[in-house]
């Protein structure tokens, strides 16, 4: 099965890559849906992961961000966002590379046009509308953060629940799509949209899919081939084209 991924490799003109938590579980990263380490079956997204959670508990979800944070600073890239990375130096232009991942490792490993679907936990952002207040200089230490004049709260500046996705990453997104001849989907449980959808239309419009996760998922039913083998042990096979 991988030598004939591999063919298709070296055949494609323009390669997209979607990756989810899957790709960063050999890093030491936790994904969301595993069932026993998996973020969302110790903790509740409600409680953590939307606008309004964060503002009638702004502090506990300030430090549960922050934990991670702190979590993903402490581990590093693996195999597999190595290999993406060194695929796109050998080939420029050929590789769009998008992520649900806010924990950043593909841009540390060099990716640095990676697509970030799903926003960057290292960053945050002003929670309501910025007044002329609310500089850079305002922000006083606090959790959270806050404008010493106004009160408005910094929040991490990724996507919560209930949110659109930032235009400017969806639009990237949806053009490379446009244009992919193949589309490897790695380490993502393909259940939740828009992302999952790029998969949909990159196979509506002809192009080959391949799933590349250990666990079964709800794309394989559009997938040319499933590769079920972890990340950091199949993509550097694949892409040493
Ligand atoms: P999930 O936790 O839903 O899925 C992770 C997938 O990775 C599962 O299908 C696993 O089988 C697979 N997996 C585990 N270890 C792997 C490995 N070593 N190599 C390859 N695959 C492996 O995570 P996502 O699909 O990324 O959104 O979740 C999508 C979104 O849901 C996240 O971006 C997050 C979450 O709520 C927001 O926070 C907005």
């Amino acid at each position: 099965m991988t030598g004939l991924v591999r063919q298709w490799i070296a055949e494609a003109k323009h390669l997209v890559v979607l990756t989810g938590a899957g790709m960063s579980a050999e890093s030491g990263v936790p994904t969301f849906r595993d069932a026993m380490t998996g973020l969302w079956s110790q903790f509740s997204p409600e409680e953590l992961a939307t606008e309004q959670a964060f503002r009638a508990h702004p502090q506990r979800v300030w430090d549960w961000y922050a934990s991670r944070r702190e979590a993903v600073a402490l581990v590093g890239p693996n195999a597999g966002h190595i290999a993406l990375a060194e695929f796109h130096s050998r080939h420029p232009g050929r590789l769009t590379l998008i992520t649900q991942n806010v924990d950043g490792l593909h841009q540390r490993a060099g990716s640095a046009h990676t697509i970030a679907l799903h926003g960057a936990l290292g960053e945050d952002r002003w929670l309501d509308a910025p007044l002329g207040c609310c500089t850079p200089d305002s922000i006083e230490p606090g959790r959270p953060l806050r404008c010493k004049v106004c009160g408005n709260l910094r929040r991490p500046a990724v996507v919560w629940f209930g949110e659109h996705l930032p235009a400017a990453a969806l639009e990237a997104a949806e053009v490379a799509v446009q244009r992919c001849d193949l589309m490897l989907v790695v380490g993502t449980s393909g259940v939740v949209y828009p992302a999952a959808g790029l998969v949909l239309s990159a196979h509506q419009r002809g192009a080959r899919v391949v799933v590349i996760n250990p666990e079964p998922t709800d794309l394989d039913r559009v997938a040319d081939a499933c590769v079920r083998e972890p990340a950091a042990v199949c993509l550097p096979k694949l892409l040493q084209t």
